[in-house]
């Protein structure tokens, strides 16, 4: 049986399918991932942005890197492979959607159950007193209105912990799983990437680049998130 049609048979027989995704869930959206060849990492060593040590001390690299990816943000949208996760879970066919992404597009193409396991890009505070603010306020680099202190992305740098109710929920959802669907991450990053062998339940890896992972999962589909979740759409209207 060909891959595909393995994967909508497991997802029709699931009761508890929970999917995890990662950075390749968006490129297709026009998002740069972080290790591909064009991704951001590629260009920026993660350890000059993406912590609180940069945002302490060097405020200006890191307040233009993440102006950046906002401002990139805005001319992007869900892709059809976001919509079928979306339909999933009103066909009742997923329970949820842990991701690791920050741009909010699982949520934009209609998920409601949606564990952001590192935060989200749009949600702006006070690095100092916690006080929401706007973007707008982030990207022209004002200081907080209540306390004047800098003001970040709600997003979890490296080193931070992760948002508890996110991560419980998540974790739970995937022991509780028989079917995980990994997407479009390359599960680099802790403790995400421990998320996968939580599982007593079958696990799938939906990638770009598989090698390496062949032991890890019951099921390894090769290939472009976007179009994989729409060829598996079909089959399941079948
Ligand atoms: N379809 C399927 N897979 C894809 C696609 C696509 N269209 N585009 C890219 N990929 C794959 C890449 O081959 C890669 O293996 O998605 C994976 C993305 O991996 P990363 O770039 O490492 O992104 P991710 O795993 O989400 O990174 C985790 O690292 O920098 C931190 O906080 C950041 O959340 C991020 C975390």
């Amino acid at each position: 049986m060909e891959k595909i049609q393995q994967l909508a048979q497991w997802l029709k027989q699931s009761k508890r399918a929970v999917v995890l995704t990662g950075a390749g869930m968006s490129t297709e959206s026009g998002v740069p991932d972080f290790r591909s060849k064009d991704g951001w990492w590629r260009n920026i060593d993660p350890a000059t942005v993406a912590n609180t040590q940069a945002l302490e001390q060097n405020y200006d690299l890191f307040h233009a890197f993440y102006c950046v990816r906002l401002e990139a943000l805005k001319g992007c949208k869900p892709h059809a492979g976001h919509y079928t996760l979306a339909d999933w879970e009103r066909r009742g066919l997923i329970e949820r959607v842990a991701t690791q992404n920050v741009d909010g597009f699982h949520r934009q193409a209609g998920n409601e159950a949606v564990d952001e396991l590192h935060g989200s890009i749009h949600a702006v505070r006070c690095q100092k007193c916690g006080a929401a603010a706007g973007e707008e306020d982030f990207c022209e680099k004002r200081p907080c209105s209540q306390c004047g202190g800098k003001l970040r992305p709600g997003i979890v740098l490296f080193g931070e912990v992760l948002p508890e109710e996110a991560w419980n929920q998540a974790l739970e959802a995937i022991q509780k799983a028989d079917l995980v669907l990994v997407i479009g991450t390359s599960l680099q990053v802790y403790p995400v990437n421990q998320l996968p062998r939580m599982t007593s339940g079958k696990l799938v890896y939906i990638n770009r680049e598989v090698e390496g992972f062949e032991q890890d999962f019951d099921l390894i589909v090769e290939g472009s998130a976007k179009d994989l979740l729409q060829q598996i759409d079909i089959i399941l209207r079948a």
